[in-house]
């Protein structure tokens, strides 16, 4: 039942949560057809470019006409991106400084179809907030659809200018940019970078009110959620570049935000989209924030809503940070009560108080007996008789919620209650649906089910109770949230951590919900809303924080700091749990949950120099390929190379081949960073199934005397038993303050 056609198609639907989905688009490739390409050249040494002006003239050289350059890149890319047909592109690749070149990729924007959720605001550690002593300066770039800028969560009140290095602009009109919105571009529209990001969609709006939005008091959703609204780093600055319209972003366009978004000056970069795992040297997104990392900006990224399979991860280049996503402790509640007593707490925002929750009939939208009915699509309710009742439909079948609830509406039925698959578990979601409605996990729906048919005339009702907090357990993972292992390199634990991005509520450009008499002011309007497309900019959020408290401080170590001090717990003690209620392993949490309050003073970090990277870049690819990320010529055997698991990562993944008789240790050196007072000393712990794999740290005592003193140490992973699949544990390093801790991830393939 669970592995039939409709929880596949589910798992495919699952991922059109407003996460922005790259979706290659198949092009069949003529000779003569216009297509946009990213390519990458390199100049001669001889070469040197004064100016963009000249750098940009010297790209032109290569097209063959006027008009084709669609943007020219110079920070984060050796190249530019060109409406070419093939001819024309081969006969580019055999100019002198040539080196590859990809086909644009037209990414799909998977929102616009889909519901809102509605819920509520992640409790923000409110002591950020009044933290007096946070540095103003610090600029957070959002790559996403724009900005709604006349917002009260934009508001420039209290903010200080930008610092002297903005070198940045804001393309909208009057006074809609100010001290909070300092710059807003639009690279949609082709070569003309001056039109204003208008956000048509709302994610971007909602992302970056996340990550950096002011203090806005009357923020609610429908009647829910009352209270101020505020980014997680309420005193940085931001600046909006529009990279995805309703068509989707294109990766040419990804790739020319991140650019302007490293040449304006920003400190930090906040991608809430993605696409299919692919090597990174064919990735502009991986291409431009290794650029963008080099030059010190830390880059947050989404994991992906393609969970909760494993190997459904996006952004799994080692520079970025991978965010998954979990939920909060909060829940919109409307309880589903039966005619046989049994009550069922489930989600809906819209909770109307003048409907009398009297018990209705209640009919299972699958009960037509149609294929796929149960989803309750436009017109898969016809010939059943709903008028009145409340409709049990089920989540998926490429079917948005709040729109099943309209098919619903029109059908003539009253209510309706939403039940997951398996795959989605014990996860409910907080909509604004257009009736009483209540979404309630598996087993509640597979006892709804089971009632109805023990009878021959089942009812229901659905009483709505607000805004509870305390609901547990809390944080858990989330079932859409992506998982690893990462396909690119095993080497490498992704994703890195989660943070909160179920049902969290940020501005919106318009109202929500069902239509109202008295519809909210523009300007006030919010939304609540779910994917890792929300847990991102709370961690961009929290980086552009250490980065204020710590402006030298490298983007990995910004990255060791998050993900060294992490909650493996959750708020009741208990191991993170995912959306069945099990122990999430690493590849669904990474490192942990953010502790903000913790991930400032990390005590010891795990740092990494760009060098480095190029090094890690050359043990996986050709000088060809290490070049395009490098933007320059790497020679890879003057170097000396560095696997995944050898990079100074924060985490430890390490692979056994699985049918191994007599095991060879695997050693794993890493160098720590002591960013707090000395003298201090760590002592080594390790937390591992001793019976299961030996892990032995040498030196297990680390004495720093000097302030940033660096020590080397090893880790030995010995397996002492055979026929293992995963095996995972940690290595903290703990002194008198602080618990420095690496997850370590052993996996036999
Ligand atoms: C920008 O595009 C327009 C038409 O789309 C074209 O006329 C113009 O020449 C282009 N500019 C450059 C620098 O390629
Ligand atoms: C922050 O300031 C507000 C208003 O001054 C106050 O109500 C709140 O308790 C403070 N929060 C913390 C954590 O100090
Ligand atoms: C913004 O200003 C430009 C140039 O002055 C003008 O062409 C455009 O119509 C204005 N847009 C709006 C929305 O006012
Ligand atoms: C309910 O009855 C239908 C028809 O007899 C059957 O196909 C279905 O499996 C039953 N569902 C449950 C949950 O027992
Ligand atoms: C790359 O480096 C190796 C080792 O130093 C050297 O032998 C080789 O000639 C270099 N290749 C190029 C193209 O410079
Ligand atoms: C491992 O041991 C088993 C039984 O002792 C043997 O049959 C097998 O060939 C060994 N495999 C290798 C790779 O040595």
């Amino acid at each position: 039942m669970l592995k039939s056609k409709s929880s596949a198609m589910e798992l495919s639907r699952l991922s059109l949560l407003p996460f922005l989905l790259l979706a290659a688009v198949a092009s069949s490739v003529t000779g003569d057809e216009l297509r946009t390409f990213i390519v990458h050249v390199h100049p001669q040494e001889s070469l040197a470019f004064e100016t963009a002006e000249d750098r940009t003239a010297w790209y032109v050289q290569f097209l063959p006409e006027d008009g084709r350059l669609r943007h020219a890149y110079h920070h984060v890319a050796s190249g530019f991106a060109a409406r070419l047909t093939q001819r024309e592109l081969d006969e580019i690749s055999a100019m002198p400084g040539f080196v590859s070149a990809i086909p644009d990729q037209t990414y799909t924007l998977q929102t616009t179809h889909t519901p809102q959720f509605l819920g509520l605001n992640a409790p923000l550690p409110g002591a950020w907030t009044n933290d007096t002593s946070l540095r103003s300066g610090v600029i957070v770039g959002m790559l996403d659809t724009g900005v709604f800028p006349h917002h009260a969560s934009f508001s420039g009140r209290g903010m200080p200018p930008p610092p002297a290095k903005w070198k940045g602009h804001c393309y909208f009109n009057g006074t809609a940019c100010n001290n909070k919105l300092i710059g807003a571009r639009d690279f949609t529209t082709g070569n003309n970078t001056a039109a204003p990001p208008v956000d048509d969609e709302g994610h971007g709006t909602h992302t970056a009110s996340t990550a950096a939005g002011a203090v806005a008091p009357g923020a609610q959703v429908l009647g829910q959620a009352a209270g101020a609204a505020s980014g997680v780093a309420p005193r940085a600055h931001l600046a909006v570049y529009k990279v995805c319209d309703e068509t989707g972003c294109s990766g040419a366009d990804i790739l020319a935000g991140i650019d302007a978004a490293v040449g304006d000056g920003c400190d930090v970069i906040s991608m809430s989209l993605g696409g299919p795992s692919r090597p990174f040297y064919i990735d502009p997104i991986a291409i431009g924030t290794f650029g963008a990392v080099e030059k010190g900006v830390f880059v947050s990224m989404a994991a992906g809503n393609s969970g909760p399979e494993s190997s459904t991860l996006s952004n799994e280049a080692p520079w970025m940070l991978t965010v998954a996503v979990s939920t909060m402790d909060r829940s919109i509640r409307a309880t589903v009560r039966l005619g046989n007593g049994l009550y069922f707490h489930g989600q809906s925002t819209y909770q109307p108080t003048d409907s009398a929750p009297a018990f209705l009939p209640l009919v299972y939208a699958g009960a037509s007996g149609k294929p796929f009915a149960q989803f309750c699509d436009s017109g898969d309710l016809d010939g059943l008789d709903i008028r009145g009742k409340i409709v049990v439909c089920e989540l998926g079948g490429e079917v948005p919620r709040v729109f099943k609830g309209q098919v619903v509406q029109k059908a003539g039925g009253a209510g309706m209650i939403l039940v997951n698959q398996y795959p989605q578990g014990y996860d409910t979601l907080a909509d604004a649906h257009v009736l009483p409605a209540s979404h309630v996990d598996y087993a509640a729906g597979s006892a709804i089910k089971l009632y109805i048919n023990s009878t021959t005339s089942p009812t229901a009702r659905i009483i709505f109770h607000g805004t509870v907090l305390g609901a547990s357990p809390a944080p858990s993972i989330v079932f859409f949230s992506s998982r690893g292992p990462n396909q690119q390199d095993a080497g490498i634990l992704k994703p890195d951590v989660t943070g909160p991005g179920v049902n969290v509520l940020a501005a919106w450009p318009f109202p929500v919900g069902p239509p109202s008499s008295s519809p909210p002011l523009p300007g006030t309007t919010y939304n609540i809303i779910s994917g890792t497309s929300m847990s991102t900019p709370h961690l961009s959020g929290v980086a552009a924080f250490i980065k204020s408290k710590h402006p030298d401080w490298s983007p990995a170590a910004i990255k060791s700091a998050i993900m060294t001090t992490a909650d493996v717990d959750d708020r009741s003690g208990t191991p993170l749990l995912d959306e069945q209620h099990s122990v999430a392993s690493f590849f669904a949490t990474g490192a942990g949950h953010v502790n903000p309050a913790k991930a400032t003073t990390p005590g010891l970090v795990y740092d990494i120099a760009p060098s480095d990277y190029i090094s890690y870049l050359c043990d996986k690819y050709t000088n060809q390929q290490v070049s395009v990320i490098a933007r320059r010529p790497v020679n890879c055997s003057a170097m000396v190379t560095i696997p995944g698991r050898l990079l100074n990562y924060p985490s430890i993944s390490v692979t056994f081949p699985a049918a191994m008789n007599s095991t060879m240790p695997v050693i794993v050196r890493r160098t720590v960073k002591n960013v707090d007072e000395v003298p201090t000393s760590y002592y080594a712990a390790v937390d591992m199934q001793e019976s299961l794999v030996s892990v032995v740290v040498y030196p297990d005592r680390l004495d720093f005397t000097q302030p940033n003193q660096e020590k080397s140490f090893r880790v030995i992973v010995w397996p002492k038993q055979r026929n293992l699949r995963l095996v995972q544990g940690a290595l903290r390093w703990v002194s008198d303050t602080h618990s420095v801790r690496s997850p370590i991830s052993v996996t036999f393939a």
